[in-house]
């Protein structure tokens, strides 16, 4: 059997940001998506406010998201700039992927935590949901459009969540998807030599 570590390693570094052009568009079991949200359901969070929200939009719902972003993407772009290519490729998005879910940020009421802590616990679990989704074959990324940020109008938000935007969820032929980062080294600092006597 394959060491944790080893196996940790793995699916982190191989999680890719992966757009729905690239989906095959097959339906999710239900017992598989639950198994994505019972891990994000596991993320850290400061005073067990646990703050994170899904709503999981499926079948043809998703077409209904397609339109609201579609409009709204006609509603705040001037004429002169507006591309219908894209109004179309927004307008069609959703039904590429099996599953959108909107990420939801609920403010504890009694404002126990910081709004960052909350915000901080929220991604946790998203990485936690797309980390799962890599160790089943899955594709996904997080989209943050303007139209589903803070409480879009597309979404039954309760009082006092917050939209932190789409995760696009679905299932793809997993090929080499080759990452970018500039080395750790540069993003540490050393302080105090590595003894403990
Ligand atoms: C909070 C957050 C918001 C993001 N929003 C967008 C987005 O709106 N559009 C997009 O193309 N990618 C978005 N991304 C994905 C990043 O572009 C992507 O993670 C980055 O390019 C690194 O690629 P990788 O995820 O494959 O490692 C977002 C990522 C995060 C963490």
């Amino acid at each position: 059997m394959q060491n944790p570590i080893d196996t940790l390693n793995t699916v982190i570094r191989n999680r890719r940001s992966i757009f729905p052009r690239q989906f095959t568009g097959e339906t999710i079991p239900r017992a598989l998506l639950l198994q994505l949200l019972e891990n994000a359901n596991w993320a850290p969070t400061h005073r067990h406010t646990e703050p994170w929200r899904f709503h999981v939009i499926q079948g043809e719902a998703r077409e209904r998201l397609g339109q609201f972003l579609a409009e709204a993407y006609r509603a705040n772009t001037p004429e002169s700039e507006f591309s219908a290519a894209k109004y179309e490729k927004t307008l069609r998005q959703p039904m590429q992927a099996s599953a959108v879910i909107a990420i939801g940020m609920q403010r504890d009421l009694q404002e126990r935590v910081p709004e960052w802590e909350e915000i901080a616990a929220v991604a946790c679990a998203v990485q936690n949901l797309w980390l799962s989704a890599t160790a089943l074959g899955l594709a996904g990324y997080w989209s943050t459009p303007k139209a589903m940020l803070g409480t879009p109008a597309f979404l039954a938000t309760a009082p006092g969540e917050r939209c932190l935007g789409l995760f696009y969820l679905g299932t793809w032929i997993p090929e080499a998807a080759p990452g970018k980062r500039s080395p750790i080294d540069e993003k540490v600092r050393w302080i105090g030599s590595n003894c403990t006597r």
